[in-house]
């Protein structure tokens, strides 16, 4: 692999809040380290069409605080080509770029994963992705905010839900995993949380539901991932009616939790994933994920992201079962 002196990133699949705070990292490591710099726009898509720009440390001012990404994203079935590859390697090539950094999830981590197999590109992935589902680091970027987000609307649903002695039902995204939904459920403290990780029980859940508003709980709120085996919120809703008679109100956030201001614990992570991934691809690194495990800058290979799975804590479930009765 040839000595890495221009290195391109760029973001990819859903944005996530601290993308920003990554890209300004890795800009601002480069060029500290002396290394040509380049803006890969629209994420794959982008790198096909040649949308690739040279950065400088300016050119990342007045990001580390906004929530999106500026050099903006796209999920590419183009990408998904060989011929799409070709293209966006003789780009990259064209621009005289060795190493590349790619945030993302685990579409994205596969699209690295074929530039390792295909092409002589130094390649580096970092974990940006709301969904916290990503094998080989603790956390991801933009997990934190999203959380944070669905838990202060779930504070202000509380008020409502409380003045009307109401049942809601509150749907927080996460397609495969439950991360969002159990960490949002235990901070808001939501009475039932319905994840795709447990089997959901509507006849169980009708009877608990039934047996507290005897019990005059005086609000309820269920937090539902959007990928739960029972269906969403609305689905959910529909069943729990036949069942019960309770009235109740479905608040889908949805992209709400996408976007915002990154919180602090997310542009500390997002910097230091930027900064490391630099210095990384400097001593020779690549085909890697780098991520953090127990507050240490972690290193998995990038097959291993997506082949194996990030377990949720399954007794944080019991946990907030105990601390909702
Ligand atoms: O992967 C991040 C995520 O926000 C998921 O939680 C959600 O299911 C999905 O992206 C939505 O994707 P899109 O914005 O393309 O509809």
């Amino acid at each position: 692999m040839a000595k890495v002196d221009s290195i391109g990133v760029f973001t990819s699949g859903g944005d996530a809040p601290g993308m920003n705070a990554c890209v300004r990292a890795v800009v601002r490591t480069g060029v500290h380290l002396g290394l040509k710099v380049f803006g890969i726009y629209r994420g794959y898509a982008g790198m096909i069409d040649g949308e690739i720009r040279e950065m400088g440390r300016r050119s990342v001012s007045g990001i580390i605080h906004q929530g999106g990404t500026v050099l903006k994203t796209s999920r590419s079935p183009e990408f998904e080509t060989p011929e799409g590859r070709q293209e966006a390697y003789k780009n990259l090539k064209e621009h005289g770029i060795k190493g590349v950094i790619g945030i993302g999830g685990d579409g994205t981590f596969r699209g690295l994963q074929s530039m390792v197999e295909e092409t002589d590109m130094a390649i580096i992935g970092l974990p940006g992705t709301i969904d916290n589902d990503i094998y080989g680091t603790d956390f991801t970027i933009g997990y934190d905010t999203a959380v944070n987000t669905a838990i202060e609307a779930i504070d202000k649903i509380r008020d409502t839900a409380q003045s009307h002695d109401r049942l809601f039902l509150v749907e927080v995204m996460g397609r495969d995993a439950g991360f969002i939904g159990l960490e949002t459920g235990i901070g808001g403290g939501a009475e039932e949380i319905c994840i795709p990780e447990f089997r959901t029980d509507i006849d169980g859940l009708a009877e608990h539901l039934e047996r507290r508003h005897v019990q005059s709980k005086a609000s309820l709120i269920m937090v539902i991932a959007e990928g739960d085996d029972a269906g969403d919120a609305t689905e959910i809703g529909r069943k729990l009616k036949e069942k019960v008679g309770m009235s109740y109100r479905v608040t889908v956030l949805g992209h709400i939790q996408r976007g915002g201001s990154p919180t602090s614990k997310d542009r500390l992570l997002a910097s230091k994933l930027g900064y490391h991934a630099v210095k990384a691809l400097m001593v020779g690194k690549a085909g890697i994920m780098l991520g953090e495990l127990h507050n240490r800058i972690s290193e998995t290979p990038l097959e291993e992201t997506w082949a194996r799975k990030k377990s949720i804590d399954y007794g944080m479930m019991e946990m907030a079962r105990v601390l909702s009765e």
